[in-house]
């Protein structure tokens, strides 16, 4: 109420954001393409092609259950862990790809279609996907017969409920045959991909009328198991792929489909699936549905069986009670919407760009959510059995994360700091359904401690809750090897001092940030990993990245250990900041650039004096986030000189020129073709760092630049060229010196999206919380008249107007709280539950 109130004044209204479009070659220019549009109002993007230049995918779950979900209901179902416990079978790598997933078959005489276009492929007279927050709803109609497939997660539920709604708008009684389609997997995701002498002997089933049950294992050592009901009754099923689909047919032509007819087959090794088969009769007009549950069930010991061999059924049972009607489906629905509404609710920003709001208000917050459950576990480029809760990533991630749901994100500190070693190293990262440290990925990662500090600190600065600096939190995994939260931030502090090189700066360990940068790895044998091979004693390669990383970082916890009260402790921590700082400017400074680092034989890496891959982006940012020098100018020379060499209309590379043979002594990174990944790729994650670098310098008009630059809302006009899915931010953009430059890959679970959320929030909108208070200092372009924010913090409802009357980029004139002038940038604290008008004049 009040907020609209206040959103209507007119003079709030910013006019002058430019609408220019990503700034493209002309041939590039004029093949423009999209697949659909953005709904704001509903917070969906529609595809209105399925046939999108790669799946366009969605997520279903927030807590424990998760679903992936593509345009064409292509994806999988996993309970936490998508190694150890996914529900259905996905084949990465597939062709065609993007085979299997929830399907249905509608049979109308003789013509078999998919609501979702696949798998059946049949041309449909109307298709339409909306993916939607937590829930994608996908639309066929053919021959008069209109089917709506919703598919979500309720909140609090270990299932995936599928609604189809099926209606008839011909003007005659159609009788339909529709098919239910799931197919099982056992399990442990990699193991159901490898071991095929034991797993297609081990497959499980029970049928009990409209449930089919897939109880694989179960009998032994594990007490899960997984089923898919219809609130209907059948008449068949199918648990066995070969009898469903045929040995010699695919998922487009199901044998059963086509005879019409199941096979009432039960599975006994093999394959097992769960088809149901309906017969339904719609008069013209009419419209029935049908509510499908995939759900997971796990018992106790006690309580597992039913009878001698029969599982028990009362929790799946209480399942399908709770969504067996219409209204139970509508309500639970609205349930994820509110959940969504108030989560937004904490940011909401108005500017006369919808491509910015869209971004900021919506489906970048969404992301951070995505990516904060998912870390790099499971999308369709991660295969979710490959890699875990990564250390580094996700400490990164609750940056975007943490205003959402800050219980939540303290949990996940926690987890986190208790993969770390005494010294303060860590596991690189941990299985979430274990919560146990792993080598898998490589350790001595010596970037990784750093990171704990930047999320601990920004979960205080959003809750003012310093009490989990007290909670007793393991070393490695160890109960018995628990102390403060806080000694793990000193732990991670003092393992960069305690780890420096010959030039004094941060020895850089297998790799820092970059995993690819791998100066210890020398390795000349194709069957090593990058990550996991250390051929070379990492004595000398030193890291300037982790230099400035451990500068913001070190004032972050110097900050801390004031506030507290440890006054000693962040005066000796100052110590080794101010010494590192100079330590940057006499070793770690190019002429032009800082240095990237020394390589093992202690010659500089990223520096004119090389050939190839003179300059590289880490250093620039985390340089010039902490300002090393910048009285001496060297900021902006840095900064000059990204823009120069770097920058490109999609976006800035990670380092130029590109590596154009392999060098061993620099691992990884020199393998990638040219303009691809870390070899000069957009590395859209660290993009933002150079952002609030710019913002250090006061230049709103380039930190906002780079931002339009890689936000995908303003590259869906080219969603041909850009390939994924144009409402979230992929890992990379193929840079300069690629074949296809503007190509992106790897969508969703990125640091790019909590980077990209942190620095436009905080730094270029200056929203940012304080110990004290909320702090607004914005840095924006010049023909910004202004914006609005409404930021929920701390329980009070700020509503920030910002006002840019003389076309500046930077600097606060004027800040008023309810008409009371405040001093300053920064609000001070509301009691819970109140609401302020905060006015504020740049100048
Ligand atoms: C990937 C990794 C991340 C790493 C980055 C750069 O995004 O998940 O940990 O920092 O690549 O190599
Ligand atoms: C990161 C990098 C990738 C590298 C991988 C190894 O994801 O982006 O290039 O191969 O780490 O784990």
């Amino acid at each position: 109420m009040i907020l609209r109130r206040f959103w209507g004044l007119s003079h709030f209204r910013p006019s002058g954001i430019t609408r220019s479009r990503v700034n493209l070659p002309e041939h590039l220019a004029k093949r423009h393409m999209k697949y659909g549009h953005f709904d704001d109002e509903r917070r969906e993007y529609v595809i209105t092609e399925p046939r999108t230049p790669w799946p366009w995918i969605n997520y279903l779950g927030n807590e424990d259950f998760f679903g992936l979900i593509s345009n064409t209901a292509g994806g999988y179902a996993f309970y936490r862990d998508a190694k150890f416990r996914r529900l259905t079978r996905y084949r990465y790598n597939n062709v065609p790809m993007d085979e299997g997933g929830r399907y249905f078959y509608i049979k109308d005489r003789d013509v078999i279609w998919s609501p979702g276009w696949k798998p059946v492929k049949t041309d449909l007279d109307r298709y339409e996907c909306r993916h939607g927050l937590g829930y994608s709803s996908i639309t066929g109609a053919k021959n008069g017969v209109e089917a709506e497939a919703l598919f979500f997660v309720p909140l609090g539920t270990w299932a995936e409920v599928h609604r189809i709604r099926l209606t008839n708008k011909s003007g005659e009684l159609k009788s339909l045959k529709l098919f239910s389609f799931v197919e099982w997997c056992l399990w442990n995701a990699e193991e159901d991909m490898t071991n095929l002498q034991r797993n297609l002997s081990t497959g499980e089933v029970e049928i009990d009328g409209s449930t089919l049950y897939h109880k694989t294992e179960y009998k032994e050592r594990r007490n899960h198991y997984a089923f898919f009901h219809v609130n209907a009754p059948v008449r068949g099923f199918d648990t066995d792929r070969e009898s469903f689909i045929g040995l010699y047919n695919s998922f487009s032509d199901p044998q059963a489909v086509l005879k019409g007819k199941s096979g009432n087959s039960v599975a006994h090794g093999w394959s097992p699936i769960a088809s149901h088969y309906l017969e339904i009769q719609l008069n013209p007009g009419e419209a029935q549905e049908f509510i499908f549950v995939l759900g997971y069930v796990e018992n106790s010991d006690e309580e597992k069986w039913e009878s001698k061999n029969v599982i028990q059924k009362t929790k799946a049972k209480a399942c399908v009670a709770r969504f067996d009607t219409g209204k139970k489906i509508d309500a639970a629905l609205g349930e994820v919407r509110t959940y969504w509404d108030n989560l937004l609710g904490a940011f909401v920003l108005k500017t006369d760009d919808q491509r910015i709001d869209r971004m900021v208000n919506i489906w970048n917050q969404y992301q951070c959510m995505v990516t904060f459950n998912m870390s790099r576990s499971a999308s369709f480029f991660e295969s979710g059995i490959g890699r875990g809760m990564g250390f580094r990533d996700s400490n990164q991630d609750l940056l975007g994360f943490v205003h959402q749901i800050p219980a939540r994100a303290r949990e996940r500190i926690y987890d986190i700091a208790a993969t770390q070693f005494e010294d303060g190293g860590a596991y690189h990262q941990y299985q979430p359904l274990t919560k146990r440290g792993n080598n898998a990925v490589g350790g001595n990662f010596n970037d990784d401690p750093l990171w704990l500090i930047l999320s601990t600190t920004a979960y205080i600065k959003e809750t003012g809750d310093f009490s989990l600096l007290d909670e007793k939190v393991p070393f490695d995994n160890d109960e018995s090897r628990s102390r403060s939260h806080f000694d793990h931030l000193k732990a991670s502090f003092y393992h960069v001092v305690q780890n420096l090189g010959p030039h004094k700066l941060p020895l850089i360990g297998r790799a820092d940030w970059n995993d690819c940068l791998n100066l210890n790895c020398f390795s000349d044998n194709p069957n090593e990993s990058f990550q996991t091979t250390e051929n070379k004693k990492g004595e000398t390669a030193e890291s300037v990245m982790i230099a400035g990383l451990f500068v913001v970082c070190g004032r972050e916890f110097v900050q801390l250990c004031r506030r507290i009260g440890k006054v000693d402790e962040g005066e000796a921590a100052q110590k080794y900041i101010d010494e590192m700082i100079e330590t940057v400017k006499n070793h770690g400074w190019d002429g032009e650039w800082y240095l990237r680092a020394y390589d093992f034989f202690g010659r500089k890496v990223g520096s004119k004096e090389n050939e190839e891959g003179k300059i590289f982006i880490e250093s620039q940012g985390w340089c010039t986030m902490a300002g090393i020098g910048l009285d001496e100018g060297m900021v902006e020379r840095s900064l000059n000189a990204v823009k120069e060499r770097l920058d490109t209309p999609h976006g800035i590379v990670l380092n130029n020129p590109a590596f154009t043979r392999y060098v061993i002594e620099y691992g990884e990174i020199s393998t990638y073709p040219a303009g691809y990944k870390e070899n000069a790729g957009v590395f859209c994650h660290n993009n933002p760092w150079i952002m609030i670098g710019e913002t250090v310098l006061g230049r709103g008009d380039r930190a906002f630049e780079y931002w339009r630059k890689i936000a995908p809302s303003f590259r869906e006009e080219i969603s041909d060229l850009h390939k994924v899915e144009p409402y979230v931010y992929a890992q990379m953009i193929a840079g300069k010196d690629a074949s296809k430059p503007g190509e992106a890959k790897n969508s969703w679970l990125t640091g790019t999206a909590a980077w990209n959320y942190y620095a436009m929030t905080q730094f270029i909108l200056g929203v940012r919380p304080a110990y004290d208070g909320l702090e607004v200092n914005p840095c924006i372009p010049p023909e910004w008249k202004g914006f609005t924010v409404h930021r929920r913090f701390r329980g009070a409802h700020y509503e920030i107007a910002v006002r840019n009357p003389n076309g500046v980029m930077k600097g606060v004139t004027s800040l008023s709280v309810d008409g009371k002038t405040v001093l300053g940038t920064i609000i001070p604290l509301l009691p819970a539950g109140s609401t302020c008008r905060v006015e504020i004049t740049m100048g």
